[in-house]
């Protein structure tokens, strides 16, 4: 059977790396975060010193993106791949509020998205890909046989981050999550290079009530139906 590519692309906390992860290891696709690229370059320019409280400097970070290689080696343990800094594992690390607070920025700079998409293109060349991001079906694969763009409200997302970030250990507010999701949406579809939006022959779903198995056998059904119109 042939070998689809997956978009699914949406707004920040909407499940889109957990449902990506159970449908690449349903089919046995490679899964890609691409969200995990553009927080690893965050944490770079983090780590260098580009980026401070309140200070990014961005054009350090554009003369320094040549020393950056992100990777991704799969972890038979957890089932996915984890995500490498310059041959670090920097999985846990880049998930901190601290650079969810500077990644959209980052993620505005078209030197960035120019170098992560041109690697995202080459992940998924042979097909059989699930990648997530904000513009995977947009400008990533504009051809993907099947596309799916994630909605919730933003206070179900910031709640669902919000646990997970608890749960990590970290010491957050809810109302400080809640901001976040909000600015990045806001800077997210607002950017001139390559802004969220859901591309024309993308399938919605809002999953504000919806739990996990019932969101990944809904989705499920849209691959079988997909698979059987590229057999
Ligand atoms: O998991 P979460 O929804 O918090 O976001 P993510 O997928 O880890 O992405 C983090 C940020 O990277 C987003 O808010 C975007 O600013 C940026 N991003 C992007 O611009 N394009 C992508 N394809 C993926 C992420």
């Amino acid at each position: 059977m042939s070998k689809i590519t997956i978009a699914i692309d949406g707004f920040s906390s909407t499940g889109k790396s957990t449902v990506a992860k159970q449908i690449a290891n349903r089919l046995g696709y490679v899964y890609v975060d691409s969200g995990a690229m553009y927080r690893a370059v965050t944490f770079y320019a983090m780590q260098n010193g580009f980026i401070k409280e309140n200070y990014f400097n961005a054009k350090a970070l554009v003369a320094n993106l040549k020393n950056i290689t992100i990777s991704f080696k799969f972890n038979p343990q957890l089932g996915f791949a984890e995500v490498y800094l310059n041959n670090r594992n920097v999985e846990n690390e880049i998930r901190t509020l601290e650079v969810s607070n500077f990644v959209s920025k980052v993620a505005e700079i078209s030197e960035v998205r120019q170098k992560l998409v041109e690697q995202q293109q080459h992940l998924g060349k042979q097909g059989g890909v699930v990648m997530d991001g904000r513009d995977i079906g947009t400008v990533v694969f504009p051809h993907a046989e099947l596309k799916l763009f994630m909605t919730a409200s933003a206070e179900t997302r910031a709640k669902r981050r919000y646990s997970e970030l608890i749960a990590r250990g970290e010491t957050v507010t809810y109302e400080a999550v809640l901001k976040n999701v909000q600015e990045r949406d806001y800077i997210d579809t607002n950017r001139e290079d390559s802004p969220l939006t859901k591309a024309e022959d993308a399938i919605e779903i809002d999953n504000s009530l919806m739990g996990l198995q019932e969101q990944f056998d809904k989705i499920m059904q849209l691959v079988k139906v997909t698979l059987k119109k590229e057999v």
